[in-house]
């Protein structure tokens, strides 16, 4: 019996298996409205037998894409742009289709990473960034605009007004970004957020706007339907934000019923020394499910099913999140079954590629000719 392949309940979503697909920014969008790049990049990976997809980083308001073409969802055009992609994958695969919203803060106007992934100047059709502090991502860079009051409340609103209009496609999940060093990491971290306001400084002011933002989310997207949040556990910069804090960013998470925890790690400093290796980040959510008890996903160099399996089996984290090893391999979740004994959802079209050593890998499947 695979623990991988085993059932979870996230609110009022049945899973069928403790995979996820993780957010995966594509940069293929033109005014954050989806084309058919993401109508066929979300209808592969939705069939790669991963019980839940998650879209990719989704702007919450147009500065806060981090390229020019993030994909966002603050406009009917966007809304009715992402309208025939859902359909589709809801009429192909039972995957559940989650949605990480976005906002970049201080590290929008970038260039895509193919072409450098550097700050646009204004002068080059960039934009002005906005984040906590006038701090750059970068020494040297253009310095973005400190939000104020009505600011925040501008991007608490974005950040529900979006959550409505994925509860209108009728998405499953929600995930909140507070990893990566965008808008809500870099509240949370002392590197980025220098304000003297009743949102800097203690760690109880640095964690106010995102548990507002949560708390936004939450009211703004149906009750049943799960709301998730992605940390970065640590900055790996010292003096930066660290495990405690995020262990106690858990705890008032979890008072506001988060349905999980995504633990991943880094993004807000260029001064970041990563120790990466297989798993690297798993440790992190190990701890934060060990101290608050919130159901946790493992992200980062997990490739290999028996990995997978085993930071499932032995109790590390409720959930992985694969990234690039599903870009590699786009059945990953079909092979780690194959692998481990477990079973996956396939579209009848596919059914006749089941090995004939693996009887029960689709399930009850039946296909006559005459
Ligand atoms: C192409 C690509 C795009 C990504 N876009 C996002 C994103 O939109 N949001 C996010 O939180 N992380 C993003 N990530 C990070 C992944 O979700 C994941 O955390 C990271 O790649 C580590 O997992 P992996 O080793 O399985 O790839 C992206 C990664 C890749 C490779």
């Amino acid at each position: 019996m695979s623990a991988l392949f085993s059932p979870i309940q996230l609110r009022g979503l049945a899973l069928k298996n403790r995979i996820m697909v993780a957010p995966m920014c594509q940069y293929s969008a033109l005014n954050g409205e989806a084309n058919d790049w993401h109508f066929t990049h979300i209808n592969n990976l939705a069939l790669s037998g991963a019980a839940m997809f998650c879209i990719e980083a989704t702007a919450v308001e147009a500065i806060g894409r981090i390229t020019p073409g993030c994909l966002g969802l603050w406009n009917d055009a966007c809304e009715a742009a992402l309208k025939p992609v859902i359909a589709s994958v809801r009429k192909h695969s039972k995957t559940a289709i989650a949605m990480q919203l976005a906002h970049a803060g201080r590290k929008a106007s970038s260039h895509t990473p193919w072409d450098g992934g550097q700050l646009i100047p204004l002068a080059d059709g960039g934009w002005q960034p906005e984040g906590p502090s006038a701090v750059p991502h970068k020494d040297g860079e253009a310095t973005p605009r400190a939000f104020d009051e009505a600011g925040l409340a501008r991007v608490r609103d974005a950040f529900a007004a979006t959550a409505r209009r994925a509860a209108r496609l009728g998405l499953d999940a929600l995930a909140v970004p507070c990893a990566h060093g965008y808008l809500l990491h870099q509240f949370l971290s002392p590197i980025a957020n220098r304000r003297s306001d009743q949102y800097g400084g203690s760690l109880q002011n640095r964690m106010r706007f995102p548990l507002e933002v949560f708390e936004a989310v939450r009211a703004a997207f149906p009750a049943d339907r799960p709301v998730g949040l992605r940390v970065s556990a640590i900055d790996w910069v010292e003096g930066g934000w660290d495990l405690p804090q995020t262990i106690e960013f858990a705890r008032e998470l979890k008072k506001r019923d988060i349905d999980w925890i995504d633990v991943s790690s880094g993004g807000v400093s260029p001064l970041q020394k990563i120790a990466l290796g297989p798993g690297y980040q798993v440790p992190f959510a190990q701890a934060v499910r060990e101290a608050t008890g919130v159901t946790t996903m493992a992200v980062g160099l997990i490739t290999e099913p028996k990995q997978a399996e085993e930071i499932v089996a032995s109790g590390k984290a409720d959930m992985v999140a694969l990234a690039r090893g599903m870009l590699y391999d786009p059945r990953w979740g079909w092979h780690a079954a194959a692998e481990l004994g477990g079973q996956v959802d396939v579209p009848p079209q596919y059914w006749r590629s089941q090995p004939s050593t693996q009887k029960a890998l689709f399930g009850t499947t039946t296909f006559g000719t005459r």
